[in-house]
């Protein structure tokens, strides 16, 4: 029997919700070969929205190739330089000889060290020197585009995590020399994303910036609860199980729409339902993953404030204008000028996302805890 839910990992199939919109759109861009930023905060869903287009194409003739690059674990410029190749050659060659040989027609002065791993059989590894990289970058950031024209194919090259360049020695200079290249290349069509939206939003945004305009962006949303109530009714039946709709509802609003935790909690719930869900046993699976999660929040919650604290219980109580002298009374926050290096340090530490005026835990399983275990 197949498993019900699925989080943790790209979801496809029939793991995979909604999204037409998104899906149609992004399509449209790669069609029109526009380059696109999609933001959204983790685990919202943007790696399996971004797979779900690539397969889209897999049935379609002529369709770009669409090549993977998650930059989450890469930390200089020589690193990231040997994975766009890796990824790009790989994606662009159907064996390990194919590989070899296409790498040795397109590097005319680098000269890649080549590994190959013997598992999975056709993963290979390529190696830049420093020096090489120094000299002969322009290579690196043209092989997609040089691979591209000599395949007579258009390339999507996916990078996930792509804030990560700010970590790299120099981003600024890291990012005129990607600009001055990518903007060249008419074969391949860039598909950047990450979880920062600041600094997202600061690369592509802001005029003295070398990526301003390089491409249009989206901010993925949640999926609506109107989609997951069919969704979450329709896995149980899949599986051999039920749930009315109200409950579906009730797993969706109590994860807050979060894609990740609302496949995590209906999991959870799948498993303490016999053949007909209860009321209780969402309640029993809420307690599950509470004390699940206990050790991990406790954690986190050692690592805060006591002002940070305060006003995550302000948030929990569902107080939105957090300038008040009212809340800063309530809420023994003191000075208002404290509020906002209190709301700067949670949104570094991934605990709060702000959206304008909005202000929302990222993780709604973690606030449930404050609510049910900690703040009482
Ligand atoms: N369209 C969808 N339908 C159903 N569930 C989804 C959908 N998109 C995402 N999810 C759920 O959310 C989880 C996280 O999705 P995904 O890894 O795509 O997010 P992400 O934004 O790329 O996360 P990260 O920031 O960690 O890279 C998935 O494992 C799945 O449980
Ligand atoms: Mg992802």
């Amino acid at each position: 029997m197949d498993k019900p839910f699925d989080f943790g990992r790209i979801a496809g199939d029939f793991y995979f919700t909604n999204r037409v919109k998104e899906t149609n759109w992004l399509k449209q861009q790669i069609d029109s070969r526009i380059n696109t930023i999609l933001i959204s905060p983790r685990r919202w869903g943007k790696s399996s929205l971004v797979q779900q287009v690539a397969d889209k194409y897999k049935k379609q003739s002529g369709a770009p190739v669409f090549c993977f690059v998650d930059i989450f674990n890469i930390r200089s410029e020589k690193e990231f330089y040997e994975e766009i190749s890796r990824q790009v050659i790989k994606a662009t060659s159907g064996s390990l000889g194919e590989a070899a040989k296409l790498a040795a027609a397109v590097f005319k002065k680098m000269i890649p060290r080549f590994g190959f791993n013997p598992d999975p059989a056709t993963d290979i590894s390529i190696s830049f020197s420093w020096d090489d990289v120094k000299k002969h970058y322009s290579e690196v950031l043209d092989l997609p585009e040089k691979i591209a024209q000599k395949k007579n194919k258009n390339i999507v090259l996916c990078i996930d995590e792509f804030q990560n360049i700010s970590f790299f020695d120099d981003p600024l200079a890291v990012q005129k020399r990607l600009r001055a290249h990518w903007q060249k290349h008419s074969h391949v069509t860039y598909l950047l994303y990450g979880s920062k939206r600041h600094l997202l939003m600061d690369f592509f945004t802001k005029p003295s910036m070398p990526f301003y305009k390089f491409g249009e962006i989206l901010f993925l949303e949640k999926i609506e609860e109107k989609y997951w109530i069919p969704f979450i009714m329709g896995r149980f039946k899949a599986t051999g199980k039920e749930i009315s709709d109200e409950l579906a509802q009730r797993i969706a609003r109590l994860m807050v729409n979060h894609p990740y935790f609302v496949q995590q909690l209906a999991q959870a719930v799948w498993n303490f339902s016999a053949k007909r869900c209860k009321e209780e046993n969402i309640e029993e699976a809420i307690e599950d993953l509470l004390n699940q999660y206990t050790i991990l929040y406790q954690k986190e919650a050692d690592q805060l404030t006591n002002l940070q604290l305060n006003f995550l219980k302000g948030l929990c109580n569902g107080e939105t204008v957090f300038t008040s002298a009212m809340f800063l009374k309530t809420y023994n926050i003191g000075a208002s000028g404290n509020i906002r290096r209190i709301k700067e340090a949670l949104e570094n530490k991934e605990i709060i996302d702000i959206n304008g005026k909005t202000i929302a835990f990222s993780d709604p399983m973690f606030e449930l805890w404050l609510k049910r275990r900690y703040f009482v």
